[in-house]
């Protein structure tokens, strides 16, 4: 998210994560992959591309690996008993039992070894074997899937929800399940095709790579647009019969909604052709959009099936950060400091994202206050040689605080935005509170006609007066001018396009502690 990520000053580096493009061709034997360039959009995924120096994993390599070939690492009574990976720490009760009963010797923040395996842990490139808190949601999707592929049906899921609520990386799993149990069944595994739409050129583009799934050798008529092609093929019985299934997972959908909502909805129509071979999941932030862009298919009962993925709880953020930090030989976090991440990060948004980089901010600063403290330290060292044993001895065993998460947390959701919006005056706030109402879930922008109504209905449902056209035109120049709102061109004033500038979570951050902000924006 765009302020958050100017808060946080962190780097952007590449690195293995589930928004990238992966156009997949999987076949009973083996995939094969391509990746195409990162999203464009700014959204909270942003926080998983910042990153500090050496909190930089690619590839996820056992901890205990890494552990032991650090010549300052603690050594490990039994690597098996912390480092088995995620699914066969969770497989047996006895297990863990046991493992909460070992004691975990202290980490130590000075080695950078810990540094770096900690930070593996909670980067958000590392995916877990198993997906908690999902696991209904998962199985939607898997059991859709399954009944396409048994019945060799065409159809349609639509997948939406808040960022960082664990989509992508559950259609990661789900593509793993599949192919495991095709395997099994011995049925056929469908082409899959996964796409992150903010990649493709020109949204159209998505057509000419289904093509090139579906049949990529085969020359075609030029007359025909790809499209077109595809729409023949699932018309025709004896075409399509001799053709794999093929599933589409098209991430980022919103991206797919033009003006005339025209390739959004000719997608979901390749489903309902009568020989179709297309089983479709499309991935996107908005809980309506198929009620608002798929009318037509409604009204010939070809809805899309909705899994829907709530943003997660206090309760939950806090079971995930544990199920990534229970695979440290160390403890890391005082258990109130991850509470207190959890319950923030809960409040606001429920993005997993954010719980990982606050938690990795925190690590940064107590990094930070034990570099100065080694200053102090050396200084001291050389005023006077003996410096003091225990001072060095609690150094070594600091851990990341409840002060250190009380920072981090407000680095990342007190940035200069939410400071000039907690600022601005009464009025200029209930403008950029209809915004976000507006254009929450999903939407881009909306219209000044839009904004006016909205912003006179909470001045209503608050008993408060609102301006006058002309101050409130003038108020919405003041929010451009301040780059909080950004507003088009049009010849007619009304039909002028608002676009909010700042991360709709800074506003939502900046105004929560006003209570009929809060009633509004809930
Ligand atoms: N249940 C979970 N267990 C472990 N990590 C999780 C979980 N859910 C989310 N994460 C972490 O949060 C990151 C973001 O999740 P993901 O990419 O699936 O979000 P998303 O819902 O697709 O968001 P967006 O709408 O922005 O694309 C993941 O890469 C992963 O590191
Ligand atoms: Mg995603």
């Amino acid at each position: 998210m765009p302020a958050i990520t100017r808060a946080n000053h962190c780097k952007i580096e590449s690195g293995t994560n589930f928004n990238d493009v992966t156009v997949a061709r999987m076949t009973d034997g083996g995939s094969v992959m391509e990746t195409t360039p990162p999203k464009r959009k700014l959204r909270s995924s942003d926080v998983q591309r910042q990153q500090s120096p050496n909190s930089a994993p690619v590839n996820w390599k056992s901890p205990r690996r890494r552990l032991n070939s650090s010549p300052k690492c603690p050594p490990q009574s039994d690597g098996k008993t912390f480092n088995d990976g995620f699914s066969n720490l969770h497989s047996s009760s006895i297990r863990c039992l046991l493992k909460n009963l070992i004691v975990k010797p202290d980490w130590n923040p000075k080695d950078t070894e810990h540094i770096k395996t900690t930070k593996e842990a909670l980067h958000v490139s590392t995916a877990p074997t198993t997906i908690m808190c999902r696991e209904d949601e998962q199985s939607k999707i898997f059991n859709f899937c399954k009944a396409c592929v048994e019945q060799e049906k065409a159809g349609s899921l639509y997948v939406c929800g808040c960022p960082g609520t664990g989509k992508s990386l559950s259609m990661e799993k789900v593509k793993e399940q599949l192919s495991a149990w095709v395997k099994e069944s011995g049925l056929q595994l469908p082409d899959i095709l996964s796409i992150n739409c903010t990649s493709l050129a020109n949204t159209s583009d998505i057509f000419i790579k289904m093509m090139g799934e579906a049949q990529p050798q085969k020359k075609r008529n030029g007359s025909l647009t790809p499209l077109q092609h595809l729409q023949r093929l699932y018309s025709q019985k004896a075409e399509s019969s001799c053709m794999k299934m093929m599933l589409i997972i098209a991430d980022e959908l919103d991206y797919l909604i033009t003006k005339d909502k025209a390739v959004l909805h000719d997608l979901f129509m390749l489903t309902t052709f009568p020989f179709s071979r297309c089983i479709l999941i499309g991935i996107a932030n908005a809980i309506d959009l198929a009620d608002r862009f798929l009318p037509r298919l409604q009204a010939l009962n070809c809805k899309p099936q909705v899994v829907t993925y709530r943003a997660y709880s206090k309760e939950q953020i806090l079971k995930i950060l544990q199920q990534r930090l229970i695979v440290l030989p160390f403890v890391v976090f005082q258990s109130q400091a991850l509470e207190l991440c959890a319950r923030k990060v809960a409040a606001v948004s429920g993005d997993m994202r954010k719980a990982l980089c606050v938690c990795r901010n925190a690590i940064e600063l107590l990094e930070v206050e034990l570099k100065a403290s080694s200053k102090e330290l050396n200084h001291n060292d050389a005023c006077d040689a003996a410096a003091p044993p225990e001072l060095v001895k609690r150094q070594e065993s600091q851990i990341v605080r409840l002060d250190h998460m009380a920072v981090a947390l407000s680095k990342t959701f007190k940035s200069p935005a939410v400071e000039t919006i907690q600022s601005l005056p009464q009025h200029q706030q209930i403008i950029l509170c209809s915004v976000v109402k507006l254009v929450r879930g999903g939407k881009k922008d909306t219209t000044i006609r839009e904004l006016n109504k909205s912003y006179v209905e909470i001045c209503k449902s608050t008993l408060i007066p609102p301006v006058g056209s002309l101050e409130l035109t003038n108020m919405f120049t003041v929010l451009n001018d301040q780059g909080l709102l950004k507003l088009g061109q049009s010849r007619d004033d009304k039909m002028r396009r608002v676009l909010l500038k700042v991360d709709e979570a800074d506003v939502m951050f900046a105004l929560q502690g006003i209570r009929f902000f809060r009633n509004c924006l809930q």
